[in-house]
């Protein structure tokens, strides 16, 4: 008998033919994520799951799938929708795709770093609006980039991305991590690792770069944004319960932050009338941070090949561990 496996969204076709040549398939068909019964529904009985960021994975999951279940490959590098732990408890292999979004992700927060700095949005808005009358000693003015100081929360693949874009405008890279990068690492980037107190107290731009766990829940809440320069700009394409975002919403009214380009949001999606998205320095984009069409593709062909091995009951290429 083939493999039964459960894909929760149409992705890439790379990585759908990778699977449908190595098990008997259906996939979602709407745009929108499966209603958690459909999701319960649909996983009775397979042997894989490849799930999205948007569909949680616990234990209510697992047992509706039952116990020949043997495989959950996440199209994401990032897991928190996945209770890994009560996935290894039940033999059940986890999968995410590191590494070839890496760059892809970086470009996406220094675009945000450099329109909200320069204030493209509201720049934009301002021709498309007709207010255009002339050219303007005061008009729209913003924060240099380079030579300012970039702060970076978590210094993993993503982070150190951040910080060669960084290195690359003139600025001065701060990083902290909980694990203190290579001597030589630290020196390619020209990246120094201080206390998070020193990083978010020196940084002209904080962006953050780590993984939600309960510890970074509202990390960034309204004593970190204290601590910040007044007229500081806050990037985020993490993970968006990792900023407290009325805290946030005060400091971009009040003016201790200039800005704030947002990937990721709490919760996903925004609606409009939500005060952040009305601000018009707060720059907010649908978590499309790895969205390019080259880099969707490899994170298809990468979800693809997790699953097929953990049908097989193979090592996976890029296993998660609890
Ligand atoms: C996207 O947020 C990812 O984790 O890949």
């Amino acid at each position: 008998m083939p493999s039964r496996v459960f894909v929760t969204r149409a992705i890439p076709t790379v990585g759908l033919d990778i699977v449908s040549a190595a098990a008997e398939m259906e996939v979602w068909p709407g745009e929108l994520p499966p209603p958690r019964e459909a999701l319960l529904a649909k996983v009775r009985g397979v042997d894989g799951l490849l799930s999205l960021l948007t569909d949680r994975v616990d234990d209510e999951l697992l047992d509706a799938a039952g116990t020949q279940l043997r495989v959950v490959s996440n199209f994401a590098v990032g897991y928190d929708n996945i209770d890994v732990a009560a996935c290894t408890r039940r033999g059940v292999t986890v999968g995410n795709t590191p590494g070839v979004l890496t760059e892809t992700t970086a470009d996406l927060a220094f675009a945000l770093l450099m329109a909200t700095a320069r204030r493209l949005p509201e720049a934009r808005d301002f021709v498309r609006d007709d207010r255009w009358q002339t050219w303007g000693p005061l008009l729209l003015l913003g924060k240099d980039i380079h030579g300012a100081t970039l702060g970076l929360i978590g210094f993993g693949r993503i982070g150190r991305e951040m910080a060669r874009r960084g290195l690359g405008f003139g600025m001065r890279i701060l990083y902290h991590d909980l694990v203190r990068a290579d001597a030589n690492i630290e020196a390619e980037l020209n990246a120094t690792w201080a206390p998070l107190e020193t990083v978010l107290a020196e940084s002209d731009y904080v962006s953050l770069h780590t993984v939600l766990r309960p510890e970074t829940r509202h990390m960034i809440d309204a004593a970190a944004i204290a601590r910040m320069k007044r007229g500081a700009i806050l990037i985020n394409t993490s993970r968006g319960p990792i900023v407290d975002q009325e805290a946030l919403a005060d400091a971009l009214r009040s003016g201790q932050l200039f800005g704030a380009g947002l990937d990721v949001t709490d919760p996903e999606p925004l609606r409009a009338d939500q005060p952040l998205v009305g601000l018009p320095n707060c720059l907010i984009v649908p978590h499309i941070a790895s969205a390019s069409e080259r880099t969707r593709d490899r994170m298809a062909e990468k979800a693809a090949r997790n699953l097929v091995a953990g049908l097989r009951g193979e090592p996976l290429p890029d296993p998660v561990t609890a």
